[in-house]
């Protein structure tokens, strides 16, 4: 697998991350999962396919729910967890070791293509959305949720970037649900919805900790937060609670059907 420098340096984080990601991490709350899941018809089983896997909270909730799951993600220690997890659930899982910009699915496999809180690693979402259109059957869904940011709040998103990249430096980008919608478009996904919601970021020493951030980027981190200019402020809701720094992630939830 020939990889590109966002996905190698994503690839090296996770491998040394992949025990930070376990059922204790606020990804286990899969309930925006199920909530998404009110508006997706499926048949039974659906032949799901769970891109940038992590330790695999999305792909096991479909496996527990009688669904044939593949599970994908670059890096191997990632996989190993979600095979752990899946023993321990007395689940079954296929695992397949690749990147999300390109997949080794003949067209029209599955019925529905997941991606939960990954798509921002990835260094082309443009060829992701074009394989998971490509490996959806006419009718399939796809279902994408991650950390974006509103329409047109160009600075909020700059210090957000600038936060999350330093924070962990495999990060690469986050989009709006703008630039999502028109990627699905133009790919023959119709979106069906896209919601932003918040969700808290409940300790910034916590989000620190998961990345094992370095001492010097947590001190430019501490500094972008003292000069937070009033619009990242007011978008992401950042304040000081029992001494710990919080905020409020928008999080996009985007449902769209393959034509
Ligand atoms: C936060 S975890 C994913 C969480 C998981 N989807 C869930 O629902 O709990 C992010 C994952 O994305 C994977 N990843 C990052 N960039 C990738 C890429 N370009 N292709 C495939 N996987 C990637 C990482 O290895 C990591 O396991």
């Amino acid at each position: 697998m020939k990889l590109d420098a966002v996905q190698q340096a994503a690839q090296e984080q996770f491998a040394r991350q992949s025990r930070n990601y376990g059922r204790s991490h606020i990804l286990a709350d899969v309930s925006d999962v199920t909530a998404a899941l009110e508006k997706i018809t499926l048949p039974q089983p659906a032949r799901v396919l769970d891109v940038a896997t992590g330790a695999g909270h999305t792909g096991l909730h479909f496996a527990s729910l009688g669904h044939e799951v593949t599970c994908t993600d670059l890096a191997a220690p990632m996989l190993d967890r979600v095979r752990e997890a899946a023993q321990e659930r007395g689940l079954t899982v296929e695992m397949r070791q690749h990147a999300a910009e390109e997949f080794p699915y003949a067209a029209a496999s599955f019925d529905l293509v997941t991606s939960r809180i990954a798509p921002h690693h990835f260094s082309s979402p443009e060829s992701f959305i074009r394989e998971t259109a490509r490996v959806l059957r006419p009718g399939g869904w796809f279902l994408l949720i991650d950390g974006s940011v509103p329409d047109d709040e160009e600075e909020a998103e700059q210090w957000l970037h600038q936060i999350e990249k330093h924070r962990d430096p495999s990060h690469h980008r986050l989009l709006t649900p703008r630039a999502w919608t028109r990627l699905c478009e133009t790919h023959g996904l119709r979106v069906q919805s896209a919601e932003l919601r918040t969700l808290k970021q409940p300790d910034l020493e916590w989000y620190f900790d998961t990345a094992a951030t370095s001492p010097e980027n947590r001190r430019i981190v501490r500094d972008l937060i003292a000069h937070a200019p009033a619009a990242a402020r007011a978008a992401f809701r950042l304040a000081e609670e029992d001494g710990k720094t919080v905020w409020w992630w928008p999080r996009l939830t985007l449902i769209a059907k393959r034509s």
